[in-house]
C-alpha cells in the first residue's frame, strides 16, 4: 500500500451555539467513520469554535479522494493543506476517526505541547499537530470510545 499521511486546517462555519455545534460534529464524525472503514482510512480531528484541524491517513488514493470530497463541505471554508507525507505506519491505527470537544484532559495535553488558550493553526506545523493529536487520541484509548 501507499501509505500517507495528510494534515489539514479550515475555518469552522458551524453554528456557534455549543449545542447546535455539537450536534452537527456528531454527525461529521458519524459519516466520517462509516465512510473512513469502508476506504480504510483513519485519523484524528481536532476542532474548537473557530478550527478544525484533521488528519488522514491511508492509501493515498483514498486519502486524496477524502480530502477532496472534504474539501468541498460547506461546514467549513479556507481548507488549507499543510502536509501529505508517505509513512510506514500509522499513528493512528485504532481511529477510524478519532475526535472530541476540549475538555478538561484535552486541555492538559495542549499545555503540555505549549498550547494555551485558543489554538491557532496557522501557527503549527504538520509534526506538532500529529503530535499533539498522538497524545489526544491516547487520552481516550482507542476504537471503543471514539468520543463525541
Ligand atoms: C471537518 C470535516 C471533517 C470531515 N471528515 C471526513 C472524513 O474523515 N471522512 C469522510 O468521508 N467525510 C468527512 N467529512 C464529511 C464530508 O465532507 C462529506 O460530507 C461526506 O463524506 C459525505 O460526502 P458525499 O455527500 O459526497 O457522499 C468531513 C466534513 C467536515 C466538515
Amino acid at each position: 500500500m501507499d501509505l500517507v499521511q495528510l494534515v489539514y486546517y479550515s475555518r469552522n462555519l458551524l453554528a456557534d451555539d455549543d449545542k447546535g455545534q455539537l450536534k452537527l460534529l456528531r454527525e461529521i464524525l458519524s459519516i466520517a467513520r462509516q465512510k473512513n472503514v469502508e476506504r480504510d482510512v483513519t485519523g484524528y480531528l481536532i476542532f474548537d469554535k473557530h478550527w478544525f484541524i484533521q488528519i488522514l491517513e491511508g492509501d493515498r488514493a483514498h486519502v486524496r479522494a477524502t480530502y477532496e470530497r472534504i474539501a468541498r463541505d460547506p461546514r467549513h471554508t479556507q481548507v488549507t493543506l499543510l502536509d501529505t507525507k508517505p509513512v510506514r505506519q500509522r499513528t493512528f491505527s485504532q481511529w477510524s476517526m478519532g475526535g472530541a470537544m476540549r475538555n478538561l484532559d484535552q486541555q492538559e495535553v495542549f499545555l503540555a505541547h505549549g498550547i494555551a488558550g485558543q489554538i491557532d493553526p496557522t501557527k503549527l506545523n504538520a509534526a506538532k499537530i500529529v503530535a499533539v493529536a498522538s497524545d489526544l487520541a491516547a487520552l481516550s484509548g482507542g476504537r471503543a470510545s471514539q468520543a463525541a
